[in-house]
């Protein structure tokens, strides 16, 4: 079975994916941390963040893994574990400008289909639903109001000595998602067939446990059962 989390920033997609991923047993994958390892290995080699081909010849040149470590998920780029760094404020500043090149989201592509092939999986994103695997059994697009958001990367961020306000988060998030929406390719949309929930009120339990119902209802009985 394969399921697809897109929606905005902080609407609560990773941590509900990997919980959902956990109950089924099923594999986890973060489309946006490897965008974020991609941004993160163009800063370091010094790539110029507009230019796509120059981007995607170092995707190809630098393979994205995923592994488990102590139960936890870590993400490699060229054999470097870069899981502590790509969720900083300086790759979630660039990593829109990145991910919005056709070069780097046709490599992206190639590689998460790839990845979904293994078997059961949950993947999150921006465009899983529409163009990753728009055969995906189960089509969640989660949201969450602005503040909502910014409020639970806040809280996040803290946690990591940021030292910032929560007004400039918003921002982030708010210029993330114009630019993640407006892309022309692979933009942040919901699927015609993906089921809405907003989370602004919910709790993360709330959210895990809807998706197992809608889970359980197309193993009953299909597609048809969901939508
Ligand atoms: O989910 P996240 O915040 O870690 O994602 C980081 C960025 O990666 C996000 O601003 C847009 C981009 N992204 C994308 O374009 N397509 C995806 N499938 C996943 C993420």
């Amino acid at each position: 079975m394969k399921i697809s989390i897109d929606g905005p920033a902080g609407a609560g997609k990773s941590t509900v994916a990997k919980k959902v991923a956990k109950e089924l047993g099923f594999v986890y994958i973060d489309t946006g941390a490897m965008y974020r390892a991609l941004t993160y290995m163009a800063i370091k080699e010094q790539i110029d963040l507009h230019n796509g081909e120059k981007l995607a010849t170092l995707l190809v040149k630098h393979p994205i893994e995923f592994q488990i470590e102590n139960n936890q998920q870590r993400v490699k780029i060229a054999n470097q574990d870069v899981t502590e760094y790509i969720r900083t404020p300086e790759i979630s500043k660039y990593v829109s400008l990145v991910a919005k090149h056709e070069q780097v989201r046709k490599e992206m592509l190639k590689i998460q289909r790839q990845l979904a092939e293994k078997g059961n999986i949950v993947m999150d994103g921006r465009d899983i639903g529409t163009n990753v695997l728009p055969d995906a059994d189960l089509k969640i697009f989660l949201t969450a109001s602005i503040e909502e958001r910014a409020k639970r990367r806040y809280q996040e961020l803290l946690l990591q000595g940021y030292k910032g306000s929560i007004e400039e988060i918003k921002q982030d998030i708010a210029n993330r998602d114009k630019q993640d929406q407006e892309r022309k390719f692979g933009p942040l949309k919901k699927a015609n067939d993906a089921i809405l929930i907003d989370t602004t009120q919910l709790s993360i339990d709330q959210v895990v446990t809807r998706i197992l119902q809608l889970v359980k209802k197309f193993q009953e009985g299909g597609k048809n059962e969901i939508i």
